[in-house]
């Protein structure tokens, strides 16, 4: 009885928010509170602020003192909370230098099938370790600067990384493993993306998902049970088992912090937080400047992929978003393509990256661009563009030096 009325009450509560009241872009003036794309019923915050607080708690290990609902963490983890990586929600907050690479980037193992993990050391090489294990692996950076010039002769410069991995504590990696090295994403408007239709983006691409750099996870919920699983150590309803290789012995007999770890209130919560996140917005340009910018991004065919307007179901008051992205995977070409331990090159599609937001990283410093933060400025991004992309970069180099500052003005205005 108790629960019915709660639920009259949700309901209620529901129906009272007026549907005009959904705001996507929003300026985000307390970066550690980041708004919703629409007001909260009480139940909601009350979930909302649940959801935050699992975000930002640092899990600890299995047995832990006082560490009641939040143990489990490891034995073998990347970091220990989501916020370490998505600082916030935003993207990882961070350049990403040679030497150790920094906590919010991830190394996942592919199988030369593209598919099976790495026997010793599971889908990611995990970078730490609770109390009396080790980590997996410490991976390191190097970079090889690439210089050249626009026709016009003014110099650009960019880099390209090359990994490697000591203290391996199961030995070498196999030598057709697939090394992808991925930069923790903004999670501003995933649950906008996720209200996507499936037929609005359905390809006969048979990897397709849309989240992760290269979309082939199917949705925000499966998202986040898998960061738990994989960069967290830590299991959950939805997902098992963590990362423990399926020859590490030792990891996979670790003391389990409960079954599940992360319980499904926390789960759902966390989701929940995430659905709701609206997207940062940026200070509005000229009017001139804004039609100036978007006509050189349609006629040089960006829009094309970071398309500027998606239809979204099942949300009142909402038909469609502008997240610059068609939420498909393409080939950028061998440049950026990931690469296996013998160096091989691996032909790999990328989702298109939403640009939406985009200001918001490149206001805050430091940020990097491109699935493993590569890319220094924009322009270095848009200077990787080669496969599929190669004719929009191109006429990006070709334009005059004013029409590329126009462009990049605009990117940064998203
Ligand atoms: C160690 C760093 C790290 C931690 C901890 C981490 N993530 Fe991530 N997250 C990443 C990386 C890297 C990616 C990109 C993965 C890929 O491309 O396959 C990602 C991707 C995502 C995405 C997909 C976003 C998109 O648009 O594609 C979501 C959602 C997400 N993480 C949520 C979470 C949540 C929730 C937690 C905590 C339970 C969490 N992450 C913990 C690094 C991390
Ligand atoms: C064929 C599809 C395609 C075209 C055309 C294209 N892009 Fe992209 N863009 C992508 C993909 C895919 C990525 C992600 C690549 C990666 O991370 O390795 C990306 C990444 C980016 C990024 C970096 C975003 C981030 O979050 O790191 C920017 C900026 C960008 N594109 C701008 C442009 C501009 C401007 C143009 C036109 C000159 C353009 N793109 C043309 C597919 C495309």
């Amino acid at each position: 009885m108790r629960c019915l009325s709660a639920w009259a009450a949700l309901l209620l509560a529901f129906a009272a928010i007026p549907a005009s009241a959904v705001q996507v872009l929003q300026p985000f003036d307390d970066s550690r509170d980041p708004p919703t794309w629409r007001p909260l019923t009480d139940a909601e915050q009350a979930q909302h602020e649940l959801g935050l607080t699992v975000f930002n708690t640092s899990w600890r290990p299995a047995g832990a003192a006082r560490a009641g609902r939040i143990d489990g963490l490891g034995p073998v983890f990347n970091a220990a909370s989501c916020d370490a990586c998505h600082n916030n929600g935003a993207r990882a907050r961070t350049t990403v230098e040679p030497g150790l690479i920094p906590v919010s980037m991830v190394v996942q193992l592919g199988g030369p099938d593209g598919k099976a993990a790495d026997p010793s050391y599971g889908q990611v090489l995990n970078t730490a370790a609770i109390d009396g294990f080790q980590p997996e692996a410490q991976v390191r950076l190097s970079y090889v600067e690439r210089r050249g010039r626009y026709p016009d002769g003014r110099p650009w410069s960019l880099r390209a990384p090359t990994y490697r991995f000591d203290e391996l504590r199961l030995g070498p990696l196999r030598s057709d493993t697939v090394i992808k090295p991925r930069l923790a994403p903004a999670l501003f408007g995933s649950g906008l993306l996720d209200a996507v239709p499936a037929s609005a983006v359905a390809s006969d691409d048979s990897a397709a998902g849309r989240f992760g750099w290269q979309g082939n996870v199917p949705s925000l919920a499966a998202q986040t049970a898998q960061a738990f699983a994989q960069d967290m150590g830590l299991t959950s309803a939805d997902f098992a088992q963590d990362d423990c290789g399926a020859a590490d012995a030792r990891c996979r007999a670790a003391q389990s912090g409960g079954e599940p770890e992360v319980s499904d209130d926390f789960l759902t919560a966390v989701i929940a937080y995430q659905r709701l996140l609206a997207v940062p917005a940026s200070p509005p340009l000229d009017a001139s400047s804004e039609q100036a910018g978007l006509v050189l991004f349609e006629r040089h065919g960006c829009a094309s992929c970071h398309r500027g307007s998606l239809p979204v179901s099942g949300i009142e008051g909402l038909a469609s978003i502008a997240p610059y992205t068609d939420l498909r995977r393409h080939d950028l070409g061998p440049g950026l393509a990931d690469r296996n331990v013998s160096g091989k090159i691996q032909p790999s599609r990328w989702r298109t990256a939403p640009l939406w937001g985009l200001g918001y990283a490149v206001r805050r410093p430091p940020y990097a661009l491109l699935h493993d933060g590569r890319a220094r400025s924009i322009e270095e991004a848009l200077l990787w563009h080669d496969g599929e992309a190669a004719s929009a970069r191109r006429r990006f180099e070709r334009s005059t030096v004013a029409e590329r500052n126009r462009l990049l003005d605009w990117l940064s205005a998203r």
